[in-house]
């Protein structure tokens, strides 16, 4: 199984940090983003990831390659904690790169993934979005896709106001016989970025896909649309009305998006308190802070 990594954005969210530095590798307490993400992917057997990058996002393939002349010195060093961790994102798994030469959308940056991907299922996971390690989806994702041939996506409830920045689903009860997978919906309709009017749930698809082969020939079919963009979710609604059966997973575990900076912050905060070396001493500093400055705060 193979999985895409779409980092081609021009990540405005996150400006000026993203202006030089792209947002996957902004680090979440001493990993890059990115490493969570393809360490998810290979925790779920994925052997082959294949990164969509653009302009300025070479540093993104330099951190999962080796680096001979550091690795010598922590050698000499004798340093083996920190070789290993230096080591550790080039032996996950194979890295190949593609470029998308303008960031004409997520469909589009997907659709730069066909020649090596064929005709066979794939998962995409978006590489500003971090999803808890301890409560991974992806297996029972690829699981779902095996079992159905069709489009698995990932859910997340959001409050019904939020909606319009994402793309929602209409859902009806999955069969019964998928439900062992979690909490599995099958998805009637999908629509991009829609104004809470006509929103049909508050369903958000979040950044973890496994798709048919098939899409890339739907992606060649769809305009622009929300944004100017060739969308992905654009490209799997006419998937679904043409007949592809589309379910879903609804993600109760934590997630968060990187790719703006309170999302980025949270993720920061609740890894570095998990962390059994930082971990101790940052909860108790965090307590602290947050006791003395709540009046400030208030005020
Ligand atoms: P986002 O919607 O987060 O867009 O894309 P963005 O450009 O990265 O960030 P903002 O909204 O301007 O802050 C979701 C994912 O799709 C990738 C992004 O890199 C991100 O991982 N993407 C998006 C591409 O690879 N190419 C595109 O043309 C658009």
């Amino acid at each position: 199984m193979r999985a895409v990594i779409p980092a081609a954005g021009l990540a405005t969210r996150f400006l000026p940090a993203t202006k030089a530095v792209p947002k996957e590798l902004l680090p979440v307490v001493d990993r890059p983003v990115l490493q969570y993400i393809v360490e998810e992917a290979a925790s779920a057997g994925i052997t082959d990831v294949l990164l969509i990058t653009g302009r300025g996002k070479t540093s993104i393939v330099d951190h999962f390659d080796r680096q001979p002349y550091l690795e010598s010195k922590l050698e000499d060093k004798g340093d083996a904690k920190r070789l290993e961790a230096v080591r550790h994102p080039s032996e996950l798994v194979e890295i190949f790169t593609c470029r998308q030469h303008e960031p004409l959308g997520l469909g589009h940056a997907v659709g730069c993934a066909e020649s090596h991907v064929g005709n066979e299922p794939f998962a995409v996971l978006l590489g500003d979005e971090f999803m808890d390690e301890g409560s991974p989806l992806l297996p029972s994702m690829l699981d779902l896709q095996a079992r159905t041939g069709g489009i698995v996506l990932a859910f997340v409830e959001v409050a019904p106001e939020e909606v319009s920045r994402y793309g929602v689903a209409a859902v009806e009860p999955a069969e019964e016989g998928l439900r062992d997978l979690g909490e599995v919906v099958k998805v009637t309709k999908l629509i991009e970025k829609p104004s809470p009017d006509e929103a049909p749930s508050n369903l958000i698809v979040v950044g973890r896909y496994v798709l048919p082969g098939t899409v890339f020939e739907a992606i060649r079919r769809t305009k622009p649309g929300s944004g100017g963009e060739i969308q992905l979710t654009d490209a799997m609604g006419l998937m679904l009305d043409e007949g592809t059966p589309v379910y879903g997973i609804v993600y109760r575990g934590v997630r968060y998006d990187t790719g703006m900076p309170l999302g980025y912050l949270q993720a920061v905060v609740q890894l570095a308190a998990q962390r059994p070396d930082v971990g101790p001493a940052f909860r108790q500093w965090l307590a602290g802070f947050v006791a003395s400055s709540d009046g400030a705060a208030g005020g």
